[in-house]
């Protein structure tokens, strides 16, 4: 009787706590479980392990959703959605929407908070509210599949999503009824599975090349089940998409200098032209040639149809992507040297996404790696089986499994003069948290501005916007003398909070930065200028602020000589020399010094007091 009891409590908690793993792709979606300790993909309704990510409204205002979708896009291109997740966590005026603007089929407009909506029949979707769809729809597919509901999930992210992106796909899970246990890596999830109860131990490059990102992670995999990123990267705006766009403007740009009839201006024909493209580029993986073949493609001012006809090349394809391919080539060489490692020592390369079934892909991938690449796990269903694993083993709390992942962008605050002040580094292991003290960049200062950035430039400016929050009833005091710590932290979705205290008060404020709280550069600018009577600044430490006076006291001293050094030595051939050799080395303190860097510094300070002591030769002798 206890036991059996016992075991119908087990039955309910299998029963309560089932979570399911969704691969959210650009292109595809793909649903996984854990079923007796091996992933499962499961199929949709029609048998397909995956589901065409593309959302359409009919004319009766019915919702579709997948491959039905997909089907009627066609003679309903402006209200089917595809590639929805090129825009999701989107600024209204970054330039991936400006490129979006330009050749997506679908009507993208502008959003209350500086956010993309698309309209459909004379309605305004957010980019999470179409993306909840689709997690709806692979919700659904799951239930039919297990005959049960289920409400728990993990989402998986290209690993260079910052963290709008990560907050949006968050907020979709929502939106879907979904409880988003975790958000984790595409690159990561499919070493999961590549490594799941494998007893690999092994220093792998898992090239994620799917329908709109590109992701490289480089891990470590350890025998007991220890999954170690040590870099990643990516770009967001790099996959398929990319490519089939290449062949559209190949086929319009035949077919202007042809007719002279521009074809983006049609939506259908548009449409047409970027499922034939999608369709020859998927068979030149096969095949060498592939024929494209559009009849009354559209209709000349004549009323003559006319209809389109081209015949592409391998070789041609190839030519037209070339710059695409050598891109991913170029970010796999960064990921190695973020991640500190010789190629030699990456001992297998995982191929996951659809696009790395192109031959050209696959030969550039074992030419730089110097191997054959590891085909053995499924490119289009790895990613959500691993997806289906974490969730398990968060589940069951298995402790056999660790996975550390890492931030793939720094993490810091904008402070007085545009600076980025950078608090967590990228590529460091998450979950993790920062803090710096800075202080007051103005007498009496009594608020102060944090801005949080994600990114990985110097210069403010030219990151990305995470929020903003002021930090109000600071005591009144000198400049420099209020000091606050600013602590960040990132959670293991790679989600980003921010708290900042007036240390003497314990006054604090702290925000979870949210994806709808949108600036635009613009405005970024405006507050770095206008608002700089709020910004904080750094808080000086020893080291730097030492440092900095003895650079200064030295560049103070070679300035005061230089004119009498010109003047006694400057006729001579060695004393020009000098002469410039020291312009040159007061040049690179102060580049230093405006650095803020303590160690750039020191070294410059050597090299001053050579040019010092130099200098002091020349005048002390004349
Ligand atoms: N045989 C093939 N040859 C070339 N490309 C292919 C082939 N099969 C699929 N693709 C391409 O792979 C892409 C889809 O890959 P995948 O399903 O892995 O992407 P995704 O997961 O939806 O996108 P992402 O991971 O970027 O969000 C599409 O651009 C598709 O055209
Ligand atoms: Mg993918």
């Amino acid at each position: 009787m206890l036991r059996s009891q016992r075991e119908s409590a087990e039955a309910e908690k299998d029963h309560m706590e089932r979570v399911i793993g969704i691969d959210l792709g650009t292109t595809n979606s793909c649903v996984a479980i854990l079923e007796q300790q091996t992933p499962t993909v499961v199929p949709n309704r029609g048998g397909y392990k995956t589901t065409p990510s593309i959302v359409a409204v009919t004319e009766a205002g019915k919702r579709l959703v997948g491959h039905i979708a997909k089907r009627q896009a066609i003679t309903n291109a402006e209200n089917t959605v595809y590639a929805a997740k090129r825009l999701i966590g989107r600024k209204w005026d970054s330039p991936q929407v400006k490129n979006a603007l330009m050749t997506t089929s679908y009507n993208i407009v502008e959003g209350p908070h500086d956010d993309v909506r698309i309209e459909l029949r004379n309605k305004t979707y957010s980019i999470p509210e179409i993306s909840s769809m689709i997690l709806q729809e692979m919700k659904m597919v799951a239930e039919e599949y297990l005959s049960e509901p289920v409400t728990k999930a993990v989402i998986t992210v290209p690993a260079y999503f910052n963290d709008n992106q990560r907050q949006a796909t968050k907020d979709a899970g929502a939106i879907a009824g979904l409880d988003v246990i975790r958000i984790i890596n595409e690159p990561t999830a499919a070493a999961l599975a590549y490594g799941f109860g494998k007893n690999v131990d092994a220093t792998v490059a898992v090239f994620d090349l799917g329908g709109g990102t590109f992701d490289i992670s480089i891990l470590e995999i350890g025998g007991q089940g220890v999954f170690k990123v040590i870099a990643t990267t990516g770009d967001t705006f790099l996959g398929g998409e990319d490519f089939d766009a290449r062949i559209i403007d190949w086929l319009v740009d035949g077919f202007r200098a042809e007719h002279g009839i521009d074809l983006r201006e049609d939506r259908m024909a548009l449409q047409r032209l970027r499922d034939a493209a999608e369709k020859a580029k998927c068979e030149l993986s096969a095949v060498h040639e592939a024929e494209i073949n559009l009849p009354f493609i559209i209709s000349a001012a004549s009323n003559e149809a006319l209809h389109l006809q081209a015949s592409l090349t391998r070789a041609k394809l190839e030519e037209l992507t070339e710059d695409l391919i050598e891109r991913c080539i170029e970010i796999s060489k960064q990921a190695l040297e973020d991640a500190q490692l010789g190629i030699e020592e990456i001992e297998d390369v995982i191929l996951v996404g659809g696009m790395t079934r192109m031959p050209a892909i696959q030969r550039a991938v074992q030419d730089f790696f110097r191997r054959a690449p590891n085909r053995s796990v499924h490119p289009d269903e790895v990613v959500a089986m691993g997806a289906a694993i974490q969730g398990a083993a968060l589940i069951e709390d298995k402790r056999e499994m660790l996975l550390l992942d890492v931030t793939p962008h720094a993490l810091g605050i904008m402070t007085f003069g545009s600076h980025f002040e950078e608090l967590i580094p990228m590529n460091t292991t998450v979950p993790t948290s920062m803090s710096k003290t800075f202080t007051t960049s103005r007498d009496n200062q009594t608020a102060v501005k944090i801005i949080v950035m994600q990114g990985d430039s110097k210069n403010a400016e030219d990151n990305e916007l995470l929020g903003e929050f002021i930090l109000t009833g600071l005591r009144r005091a000198a400049k420099g003398q209020v000091e606050i710590e600013v602590t960040f932290e990132i959670n293991t979705d790679g989600i980003v909070s921010v708290d900042a205290r007036d240390l003497e008060t314990g006054q604090a404020q702290s925000i979870q930065v949210t994806a709808s709280s949108g600036l635009t550069p613009d405005e970024v600018r405006r507050m770095a200028s206008d608002a700089s009577e709020f910004m904080l600044e750094r808080k000086a430490d020893d080291a730097y602020e030492s440092a900095k006076q003895r650079a200064e006291t030295l560049i103070a001293s070679i300035d005061g000589m230089m004119a009498e050094v010109e003047r006694s030595v400057g006729g001579a051939d060695f004393g020009r020399d000098a002469v410039e050799k020291g312009r040159r080395a007061l040049d690179a303190a102060r580049a230093a010094v405006q650095s803020r860097d303590a160690e750039a510094i020191l070294e410059q300070v050597q090299r001053l007091e050579r040019t010092e002591r130099m200098f002091r030769g020349v005048v002390g002798g004349t």
